[in-house]
């Protein structure tokens, strides 16, 4: 078999085989198919697509590129949670600690931000002490005794989707419905969870730009994890503007303190009891009602705030910032981005507001960049919000430099006009 046919049936329109997928799979993991063939064939994909079959066979195979996570001591009570990828979205903190007070056994890896998007990992780190590289065991043992763990991706775990994730974030390939179902699922499936429910962003600020796109991908996924025989729903939400007030790590950490202690109401807690319910409502077999009751229970009473702690513990956190959150690392710079007209917030770009952060130095331009984790933006109007000249639009926090292109950034993601307009609602659809 030769990669240069592979390439040219795909670039052709034809389906591959099995056998081809392997070929490829296989030995670009190896590394004896060189990047720019891996590259051709990516482009050849983005515009040609690919079959179900062809999908789910470029998952499984992606799947078992590197190490399988054997989480058959929880039976049917593991539940995994991910999300496509959004600016200020931070539902990870929240719906873990909620589903593990409730019983149900969260088991999640997550990633570092890259570009725009911040990633779970860089906000834990955020907190002192917190340990995101457990050992395999380690982490068995803590999701047995706390009910969950959040570690970064550990091991050899899909090693394929790793070289291919970074090939494609150079090639301008991210934005291809099976290549982005295959990434994702093939990471589910390698991280063993029976219950697995996907949060599907649509939006400015997300890869999906369009409900019906966020719709055909959060299809394929539920049918691709069905398929592999788990429990799987996805939830598609809205990433046109950032989701709750606070964009960059030690700020999104407080901000899911503030939903967990009941204090904080909006966008944010809605979302998050929207995945919870999800979960709940896998793991135990519950109808939504139902699980939602108990979502919100575990919010009201306190049992998820404490499972937080209990959790952020567990990991060598120092839960005194959990407890206080002025202790989270501080910036020493604030800048108050002011409007300079009247009128209604009707759109602000989640794309550039997380480009904003990222000039603060909450987020990474490349790979080697260290982030600030006390940089980012709290966002003091949101869309639908009437302004006035002068009022405050944002707070920028920074350390290092000057704000001046973040607030210019910040600015360009608005618009601002005389009329309100319709905004689109917070979850679009869930597909079962
Ligand atoms: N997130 C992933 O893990 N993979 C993709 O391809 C896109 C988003």
């Amino acid at each position: 078999m030769r990669m240069y046919d592979i390439i040219l049936k795909k670039r052709n329109g034809e389906e591959l085989t099995d056998d081809e997928i392997a070929f490829f799979i296989d030995g670009y993991t190896k590394g004896e198919i060189p990047d720019y063939q891996a590259s051709a064939l990516m482009m050849a994909i983005f515009y040609k697509g690919m079959t179900d079959r062809e999908t789910v066979c470029l998952t499984d195979r992606m799947a078992h590129s590197g190490d399988m996570v054997d989480l058959s001591r929880f039976g049917e009570m593991s539940v995994d949670k991910h999300s496509t990828g959004g600016v200020g979205d931070k539902t990870s903190l929240i719906v873990a600690p909620i589903v593990a007070s409730l019983g149900g056994k969260v088991t999640k890896m997550s990633g570092r931000g890259l570009g725009h998007t911040g990633g779970t990992v860089d906000k834990l780190e955020s907190i002192s002490g917190y340990n995101t590289s457990l050992t395999p065991d380690a982490f068995l043992s803590q999701v047995e005794r706390v009910g969950m763990a959040i570690i970064g991706q550990t091991g050899n775990l899909t090693p394929a989707d790793k070289k291919l994730y970074a090939l494609r974030d150079v090639t301008a390939t991210v934005d291809s419905i099976p290549l982005i179902t295959s990434s994702i699922m093939s990471k589910k499936i390698a991280a063993g969870s029976h219950n697995i429910v996907l949060d599907v962003k649509v939006g400015s600020g997300a890869f999906m730009k369009t409900p019906r796109d966020a719709e055909i991908l959060a299809e394929k996924m539920v049918g691709i994890g069905k398929a592999c025989g788990r429990n799987i729903a996805a939830v598609i939400t809205d990433m046109d503007s950032p989701l709750g007030n606070n964009v960059g790590n030690a700020l999104e950490v407080a901000e899911t303190v503030s939903v967990l202690k009941n204090e904080k109401k909006g966008d944010l807690r809605e979302v998050s009891v929207a995945l919870a319910t999800e979960m709940v409502s896998l793991v135990f077999g519950l109808k939504h009602d139902e699980a939602e009751k108990k979502v919100v229970t575990a919010i009201e009473d306190g049992s998820a705030f404490e499972k937080m702690k209990e959790w952020i513990a567990a990991q060598g956190g120092d839960v005194a910032q959990i407890e206080d959150t002025s202790l989270l690392p501080r910036a020493k710079f604030s800048f108050d981005v002011l409007s300079d007209t009247d009128g209604y917030i009707t759109e602000m770009n989640a794309e550039k507001i997380g480009k904003a952060s990222v000039m603060l130095g909450a987020g990474r331009a490349s790979k080697e960049d260290k982030i600030d984790y006390a940089a980012g933006i709290v966002i003091n109007k949101k869309v639908g919000d009437k302004v006035k000249k002068g009022d405050l639009l944002a707070t920028l926090y920074y350390d290092n430099g000057s704000p001046d292109n973040a607030k210019k950034c910040y600015l360009s993601a608005l618009k601002i006009e005389p009329k309100q307009k319709s905004t689109p609602p917070l979850i679009h659809k869930i597909i079962r």
